[in-house]
């Protein structure tokens, strides 16, 4: 196991953005990856993205799979490409959550494991007010690509609701966590995601709570992708 960054409850990051790959630990046997996706599986993204928006009737609609309170998510297959980079991931998380963690994540696998990175995925075309209600996923691991976020940290700050309140009160809009317990309190990871995370993505197991909070100072749609990945 290599020296990792152990963050602790109730952390945030605050002047910190994601730039290369790299794991965090909630806890002993809990963490999550953090990565820049590479530009190739961007261009992909943004491509099927554009296309999807040209016509959103062609595309299977997510909502019923979802508990998102989004009304824009749709199905989007990815490329073969990408699902060897989410693997690539997931390998990586397995080497740096600790031998414990790997021997019980392996312990789950078929020999040798065979995984499905290629069906259930989608994106969320967020709008302002839309949200994202605490919850988690099916599957053994799932992960978010934060793709287009169309605001500023200090803009929400500064001009959506608990601008009034004191500075060290945290404010919590656009942001996403993660909820996880440390045996006493329900704790969470706060991850101020804005512009500046664009092509940031993170991969957690699918049990690890989470939510996203609404964003008041944009007209734009955040966009995120999304998947599960699960066992053949
Ligand atoms: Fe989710």
């Amino acid at each position: 196991m290599s020296q990792n960054q152990h963050l602790f409850k109730n952390d945030v990051f605050t002047d910190f953005i994601p730039y290369k790959k790299e794991y965090f630990s909630l806890s002993y046997t809990l963490g999550f990856v953090t990565d820049k996706v590479p530009s190739n599986l961007i261009a992909e993204v943004e491509t099927k993205c554009n296309k999807l928006l040209e016509d959103t009737s062609l595309h299977q609609p997510y909502n019923e799979r979802l508990v998102g309170h989004i009304n824009e998510e749709y199905q989007l297959p990815l490329s073969e490409n990408f699902q060897k980079y989410l693997f690539e991931l997931f390998k990586f998380y397995c080497e740096e959550a600790g031998e414990k963690e790997y021997s019980r994540i392996i312990g789950m696998c078929s020999s040798p494991p065979q995984f499905n990175f290629a069906l259930d995925n989608w994106v969320n075309f967020q709008s302002k007010y839309e949200y994202n209600p605490p919850h988690y996923h099916t599957g053994l691991f799932s992960w978010v690509l934060w793709h287009k976020i169309p605001f500023t940290n200090e803009n929400e700050k500064r001009y959506g609701p608990g601008y009034k309140k004191h500075t060290d009160h945290k404010n919590y809009n656009g942001n996403f966590i993660f909820q996880f317990a440390d045996g006493f309190n329900i704790c969470d990871h706060d991850f101020p995601v804005d512009n500046k995370w664009e092509g940031t993505i993170v991969l957690f197991p699918s049990a690890l709570t989470h939510q996203v909070f609404p964003f008041y100072t944009s007209d734009d749609y955040r966009i995120t992708v999304a998947g599960n990945i699960k066992f053949k």
